[in-house]
């Protein structure tokens, strides 16, 4: 049995492209004492990996030329030199982009695959789903009734926030890209999804928010960020969770309605999910909790085989998933 890596070939410089890529065969890892050796069955491919193939300073080390790309994955455990695993335990794990990993058993989470399907806890019941739970609770604060407005809405981490703040009493509004993906974030219960795409971003989202706007979470930044400025109530809360669309930009987007924060006194926070760590039940128990009283739906976007990913991360990066994207490695 080999293992297959993707690796990064060199770093790209504006858009990803399938060469900074290398797809590389290595022997099977063997687990020393105190690792778990894992078998990926799901690769999760995020917006972050593309901070992560940039030299620029960020909140963590980058990737190396030449080094197996970075990523989460979950999968079964097939052989065990530590106490808390063994072989047949559904495990998430820092693996990289690649069929196998051995890791040290104090960075594996184990997860219940007969819950929840075992992907979800990439999506909606791990990582992008506790950046949703804690940047919504915690920092957009929304009070029943309030007005909470969602930039990329079909995603991975916008499909949780705005089906959390409905359960939390409020009234969701969803921004993305298309019809089609509109129509799909309104079955999931916001009361309206506006297409950024449609040219009328403005007007639209006014309509869509009689009140105005008391919660913004930020997914994409640049000129959408602008039009919310214009949007914001008095003591409304910005969640500054991620600026998609400048990763590939050559110049950061310059904010222009800077001063509504001033005049509105709104509360602008960054976030990184990270921070929370200590209270990752609070969040993992709360979103399996929306899941099986199917008040939390979830939709994913499935790419076959390690050797997709890099298509995967281009695809991504550019609007062409329709939910959580994640590579099916077996
Ligand atoms: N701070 C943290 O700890 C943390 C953790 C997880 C994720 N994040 C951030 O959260 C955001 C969403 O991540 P995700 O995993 O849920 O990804 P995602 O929403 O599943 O996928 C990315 C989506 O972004 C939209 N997009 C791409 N380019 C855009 C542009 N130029 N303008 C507007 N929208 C654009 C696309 O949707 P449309 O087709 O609708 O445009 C695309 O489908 C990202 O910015 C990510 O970096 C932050």
């Amino acid at each position: 049995m080999n293992n297959r890596q993707v690796l990064l070939a060199s770093r790209p410089t504006g858009w990803v492209s399938e060469a900074n890529f290398r797809v590389a065969e290595a022997p099977l890892p063997k687990p020393g004492e105190g690792e778990v050796l894992v078998k990926n069955l799901w690769l999760s491919l995020d917006p972050y990996m593309r901070g992560r193939i940039s030299d620029a300073k960020s909140y963590v080390k980058g990737v190396e030329i030449g080094e197996v790309m970075t990523g989460e994955t979950a999968g079964e455990v097939l052989e065990s030199r530590h106490p808390k695993f063994k072989p047949g335990d559904t495990v998430t794990a820092p693996s990289g982009w690649q069929l196998y990993c051995s890791v040290n058993g104090e960075m594996l989470t184990k997860v219940d695959a007969s819950r929840a399907p075992l992907s979800h806890y990439l999506g909606c019941l791990g990582m992008p789903g506790r950046t949703a739970y804690f940047g919504l609770k915690d920092i957009g604060a929304p009070r029943p009734g309030e007005t909470v407005v969602v930039s990329a809405a079909s995603g991975a981490v916008g499909m949780v926030v705005g089906q959390l703040a409905k359960a939390w009493g409020c009234r969701a509004v969803g921004i993305a890209g298309g019809p089609q993906k509109c129509e799909y974030v309104r079955s999931l219960g916001f009361d309206a999804c506006v297409d950024y795409k449609a040219g009328n971003l403005y007007d639209d989202l006014k309509a869509a928010c009689p009140k105005g706007v008391d919660v913004y979470f930020e997914n994409v930044g640049g000129p959408i960020l602008d039009t919310l400025l214009r949007l914001m109530n008095f003591r409304s809360r910005i969640v500054v969770c991620g600026l998609i669309s400048d990763y590939q930009a050559s110049e950061p987007y310059g904010v222009r309605m800077f001063r509504s924060i001033l005049v509105n006194r709104i509360k602008v926070q960054g976030m990184i999910v990270f921070d929370w760590v200590e209270r990752y039940p609070e969040a993992n128990a709360a979103l399996l909790e929306l899941l099986l009283a199917g008040k939390l739906k979830y939709r994913e976007s499935v790419l076959e085989g390690i050797e997709a990913a890099p298509k995967g991360l281009i695809g991504l990066l550019q609007g062409r998933n329709f939910g959580k994207q994640l590579v099916k490695l077996a």
